[in-house]
């Protein structure tokens, strides 16, 4: 006999139209169902209007992000015998809501935008660059270059939350990966853009987001790599100014 499962969502449409509560129950069949595949299940058997997003379905895509008892996590990636038989589903804060679980990502995205977040080589650059996997400049990206963009940091974010204008955790981790990165041209610029209040210094490294990265970045870490660059900058466009 399956056991049954209790799954609370957040129905709603647009963010400030009032939501509520919806509880459903549903037997588990499969001992290593995800929420996800509760998701399904219900659409198929109960309810056909819960909105929820996916695609990959095996956490490579970024787009099934929501708070699931409370806390961020990808759907797909959250196995219902990890998170208990009574399962609550609300929307990723900090972004409009579309419907149900679904949000619009476009000021994710939009943060992302003002760090200038493309790799801009110089422009005699012809042959690629070499960089060995064992190079000291390559470990340095590669443990914040595996970003798939879900916004989980985003909603996590406490700061966030307290000032809706700070670039957040996911666009500061991306601007380390370029700024970090050698065969970048944009530094200086990439820097101004995200050494102000809005930036940088509004961290308060709480940790939310690395805490819940499905990916097991922690952009905590790159936004103190990033304000030691950013000092190290200063400093030496200080010593320049100073050789007159
Ligand atoms: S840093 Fe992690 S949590 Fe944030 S958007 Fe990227 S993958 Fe998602
Ligand atoms: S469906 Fe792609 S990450 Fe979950």
């Amino acid at each position: 006999m399956p056991r049954t499962v209790t799954v609370r969502i957040w129905r709603s449409g647009p963010s400030g139209q009032t939501g509520r509560w919806q509880t459903y129950s549903l037997p588990l069949r499969q001992e290593r169902a995800t929420v996800l595949d509760l998701l399904f299940t219900l659409q198929a058997e109960q309810d056909p209007t819960i909105a929820f997003r996916c695609a990959c379905r095996v956490g490579m895509c970024g787009t099934c992000g929501m708070r699931i008892n409370g806390r961020e996590g990808l759907a797909c990636r959250t196995y219902v015998h990890t998170v208990g038989e009574s399962i609550t589903l609300e929307p990723m804060a900090h972004l409009p809501v579309v419907r149900d679980l679904v949000v619009d990502m476009a000021p994710f995205f939009e943060r992302y935008r003002r760090i200038l977040p493309y790799l801009v080589p110089a422009p005699d650059q012809i042959a690629p660059v070499v960089m060995r996997q064992d190079d000291p400049r390559r470990e340095a990206i590669d443990a914040h270059r595996e970003c798939i963009a879900c916004g989980l940091c985003l909603s996590a974010c406490r700061m966030v939350g307290m000032a809706p204008d700070f670039l957040g955790p996911a666009a500061l981790n991306r601007a380390y990966v370029l700024v970090a990165d050698p065969r970048d041209t944009q530094r200086p610029q990439r820097l101004t853009r995200i050494a102000h209040e809005g930036g940088l210094w509004r961290c308060h490294t709480m940790l939310d987001c690395t805490a819940v990265c499905p990916k097991g970045l922690a952009p905590t870490d790159a936004i103190q790599r990033l304000r030691r660059k950013v000092v190290a900058y200063r400093l030496k466009s200080l010593l320049t100014l100073g050789r007159g």
